[in-house]
């Protein structure tokens, strides 16, 4: 194993400080296996985005490119966490460069595009990864776990929305989630963590029917300066055409289930919704990521007089959460950043060779990816022939999250 390791993030936008604190407090979480980690680099195109994120979370230098990036000696491990149409160029230059990658979600805007990428981390030596970083979430990992273990048993029936509301505003500035073909809009900016949480808790969904892809703010106006993430900025008055989807909806069949799925940019009121219940054949379950410490559960096991959905307060009991919170006492709570943090944990236990069988889950591979997005185009597909069913192509190499 290494003695340390050397680590930068691409992009200081939104995720990419999501990143960037995570690998600060990775280390920090579980048994010290981790070899030393150095917060070394973050890369932004814009200046003063950079030096931001890198004051803030400790890194030791800021750089404007991911060339400058893949160059450096002193890097070991790399986020990259830019707009899905960049992410190609930077990882096949990073892979080919001896960087380990991980790559934000979707894997990229096209098909050949995340084809060409997983060739590259066929051929690359180091590991090269995704970030579907839901499937941290404590509350989804243990649904996940009842599934398995036949405590809820075999999924039946999964009803999964991710509402959000960043593109409710007219006025909001255009920025490059706008841009793109059929389902780059909504369905791949939430669509993506949605359709993998399905196939996390219910195996691989074999059909997708009555998709609906809808644009409902058809321009919006250029910024007159940078914009990160969702923030609205001031405005010029010209407008540019909003090409993707605001909405998007499809029905999913399992090899032995069903299920729907809506996703949404313009559900106002719901800053980041994402939502599931689960209907198994001993029981239910329900998540929110509003309350991301706690599940509903329904089992068959009271008489039916009593029974009722129940809450469980999530803790030390449930997974990721002993020794995975600085205080893991029941109760303390926990959000969407403590999963970026397991999520950079697995990747950097994964480079630095620590056994699978100590780790935290290693994360989804490229090939995942792919799968991910041909699911996706699979819902745009279906728009296109008016709701017609379309089959999805099964992934023969991996199994979802195992
Ligand atoms: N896993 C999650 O929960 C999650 C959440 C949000 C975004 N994402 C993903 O993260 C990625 C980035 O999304 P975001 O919301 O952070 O975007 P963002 O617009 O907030 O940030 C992107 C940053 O990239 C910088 N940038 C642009 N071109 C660059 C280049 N060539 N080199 C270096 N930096 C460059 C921009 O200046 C900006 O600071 C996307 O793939 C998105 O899908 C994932």
């Amino acid at each position: 194993m290494s003695t340390s390791l050397g680590v930068a993030v691409i992009g200081a936008g939104m995720a990419g400080r999501a990143h960037a604190a995570a690998y600060r407090v990775a280390s920090t979480l579980y048994s010290p296996t981790l070899p030393e980690i150095r917060l070394v680099s973050i890369a932004d195109i814009n200046p003063e985005f950079g030096a931001l994120a890198a004051k803030r979370f400790g890194y030791e230098r800021t750089d404007s490119s991911w060339q400058a990036i893949a160059a450096a000696d002193d890097i070991d491990v790399v986020s990259v966490v830019i707009a899905n149409s960049l992410h190609r160029e930077a990882v096949e230059g990073l892979l080919a460069a001896g960087k380990h990658v991980l790559c934000e979600k979707p894997l990229s805007d096209s098909i050949e595009d995340a084809s060409a990428m997983a060739a590259a981390a066929e051929r690359a030596d180091s590991i090269a990864r995704v970030g579907f970083t839901y499937r941290r979430s404590p509350g989804i990992a243990y649904i996940r776990q009842l599934i398995q273990d036949g405590t809820l048993g075999r999924l039946l029936h999964f009803s999964g929305r991710y509402w959000t509301d960043y593109a409710c505003d007219p006025q909001g500035p255009m920025s490059w989630r706008f841009k793109g073909a059929a389902g780059s809009g909504a369905l791949a900016d939430v669509g993506s963590h949605m359709a993998y949480i399905a196939e996390f808790l219910g195996g691989e969904i074999q059909e997708v029917s009555g998709g609906t892809l809808t644009t409902v703010i058809h321009e919006r106006p250029l910024p007159l300066g940078a914009v990160l993430g969702h923030d609205h900025a001031a405005v010029s008055d010209t407008f540019e055409a909003v090409e993707n989807d605001d909405y998007a909806a499809f029905s999913l069949k399992f090899a032995d289930g069903a299920g729907a799925i809506e996703v949404s940019r313009v559900a106002r009121g719901h800053a980041n919704s994402l939502t599931f219940e689960v209907f198994c054949e001993n029981g239910a379950a329900r998540y929110d990521q509003r309350r991301p410490s706690e599940i509903e559960l329904f089992l068959n096991d009271v008489p039916s007089a009593q029974n009722g959905y129940r809450q469980v307060i999530l803790g030390p009991e449930h997974p990721y959460v002993a020794g995975g919170l600085a205080m893991d006492a029941p109760s303390v709570g926990f959000g969407q950043n403590d999963a970026f943090a397991y999520q950079a944990r697995s990747f950097l236990e994964e480079v630095a060779g620590v056994p699978e069988s100590k780790s935290l889950p290693r994360c989804a591979g490229f090939e995942d990816g792919i799968h991910n997005m041909e699911l996706l185009n699979a819902v745009a597909a279906s728009a296109a022939a008016h709701g017609s069913a379309v089959r999805v192509n099964p992934t023969t190499t991996h199994k979802i999250g195992a």
